[in-house]
Formats: C-alpha cells, structure tokens, sequence
C-alpha cells in the first residue's frame, strides 16, 4: 500500500485528540491499546477506499475494544467496531472459539484469533442480514475493524433498550421473539448475549446488535447459550406482564420443521 504520509500523520493527530479527550487515565489507557500501529494503518486503509472519512467520536467503549461513529466523505454515518489487539481480548474469546468448527485451525496465534474474531462477528452478521433478520447491515471487515451501518436518530446514536420507555410491549416482544427464532431457524445461530443492553431503539424498531459471540447452532454450548438468551427476553418481559415460559419458547424454537 503506498501510504500518504500527510493523511497518515492527520490521522495520528485525531486519534490523539481523542486520547486526550479522555480525562479518565484508564480510559486513555484503553485507547493507547485500540490505536496501535497496525490498527492504525488498517484505518487509513479504509479511509482510502472510501468506507469513511473520519472518525468522529466513540460511541462504546467496552472490554475488548471500541465503537465510534464515522463520517463517509458523502457525509453518510456508519459504525465502525474496533477490537483491541490485546491479551485480555484474546483471552476473553477463547470459550466461544473452543468448539467452533470454525476457528479450527487458529491455535494459539493472539493476533490471527482477533483478526478470525471479527471476521466472525462480520459473518455471523452477514448471516443475519441476509435472512432478513433485523440487525445492522454488514459493510466490510479489515483485520480487527468492522464497518457496518450506523444506527442512530439523525447524529445520535440509538439508545438500548435497557434505558427507553416502551409504549407497545407486545408489539416489541412480538417482533423481538420472531428476529431471535429466525436466528435460529434461518441463519443458523445462537445469539449468545442477546439482552436489552445488545438491542437498539429508534422510531422505526429495535435492531439487535453484537453478534461477535452468536455460534453456530451445533456449537456444544449452543443449547446454553440459547436458554440464557430465552431468559433473558422472560426476565425483560416480566415487568410488563408478559409471561413468558421459557421451556415453551426453548421447544418452539428446537422443534423440527414439519
Ligand atoms: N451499528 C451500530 N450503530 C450504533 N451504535 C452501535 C452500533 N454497534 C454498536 N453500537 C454501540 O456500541 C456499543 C458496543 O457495541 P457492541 O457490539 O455491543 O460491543 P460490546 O458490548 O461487545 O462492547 C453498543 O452497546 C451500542 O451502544
Ligand atoms: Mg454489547
């Protein structure tokens, strides 16, 4: 790649405002560790082929890496997730990766696992996307970045779940248990961390999120991951009086198709 050493040294400078922004001197830490070198260089690659812009602020910033919001140079916003290049990531993946058919082949590699760990997560959201499953559209995936689509009212980025008021309940849990089974039945999967904290909120519904941990549904932890998941949406309802009985649930969703 010929690299353009005023824009990679713009570039340099932004994400050192960033740092700099942070006046908690563990969350600066954090971002010494997400910008690295190579992370670095993979963002200018983007920039140069036109998949955004400029980072324009983190949205997230979570244990094993960031979220920000990005602008394309037509002024469109997507999201760009941003795993850290660490040993607490690597460490933090290990329990999803063991069993997955997968990621057969990766051993003990640190860097190659985080690569094969967004790769994943890219997938598993192509997987959903495509079976029409209510989710951000996958955009691309360099390495540790994955760009998909902003979700967002206008500049905000969308609330989750856990914090807005719901006017409809039954209407949300309706459209919720549909996208979760149609995981299931129709990409293949177990989300594996499907909670109000992995769903986002805006006018036209909710859209669910971080799907980096969803394994295939023959994972040997599948079956426990998808009874957590069905809890979780039990315990959510609860408060509005929607019984949910999540033995009926599990049984739906693992019954054979006639
Ligand atoms: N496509 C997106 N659009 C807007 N905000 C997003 C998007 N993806 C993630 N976020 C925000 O970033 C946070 C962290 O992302 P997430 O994928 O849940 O990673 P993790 O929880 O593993 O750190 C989310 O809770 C959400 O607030
Ligand atoms: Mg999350």
């Amino acid at each position: 790649m010929k690299i353009d050493d005023k824009k990679l040294r713009e570039l340099e400078k932004k994400v050192l405002a960033y740092r700099f922004r942070e006046k908690n001197l563990e969350d600066r830490k954090i971002y010494d560790e997400v910008f690295d070198h190579e992370t670095l260089m993979t963002i200018y690659g983007l920039t140069t082929k036109g998949y955004f812009d400029t980072l324009d602020f983190p949205i997230a910033t979570g244990k094993e890496g960031n979220v920000f919001r990005a602008t394309t140079i037509d002024g469109d916003y997507v999201a760009v997730k941003i795993y850290r290049m660490s040993n607490s990531t690597f460490n933090n993946i290990q329990k999803y990766i063991t069993g997955d058919m997968r990621f057969r082949s990766v051993g003990k590699n640190k860097r190659r696992t985080i690569h094969l760990w967004a790769q994943k997560e890219f997938r598993n959201l192509e997987r959903m996307h495509t079976n029409g499953i209510i989710v951000p559209k996958p955009i691309t995936c360099v390495k540790n970045i994955i760009v998909m689509e902003f979700i967002g009212i206008d500049e905000t980025p969308a609330p989750h779940l856990r914090s807005v008021e719901i006017e409809s309940p039954d209407e949300l849990y309706n459209t919720l248990y549909d996208n979760y089974k149609k995981i299931y039945k129709k990409a293949g999967l177990v989300h594996a961390d499907f909670s109000e904290y992995n769903i986002l909120m805006t006018e036209s519904g909710p859209t669910i999120i971080d799907v980096g941990q969803a394994v295939l549904t023959n994972h040997p932890m599948a079956r426990e991951f998808l009874e957590r998941d069905i809890k979780n949406l039990a315990r959510y309802f609860k408060r509005f009086d929607i019984q949910v009985e999540v033995e009926d649930l599990m049984k739906d969703i693992l019954e054979e198709e006639k």
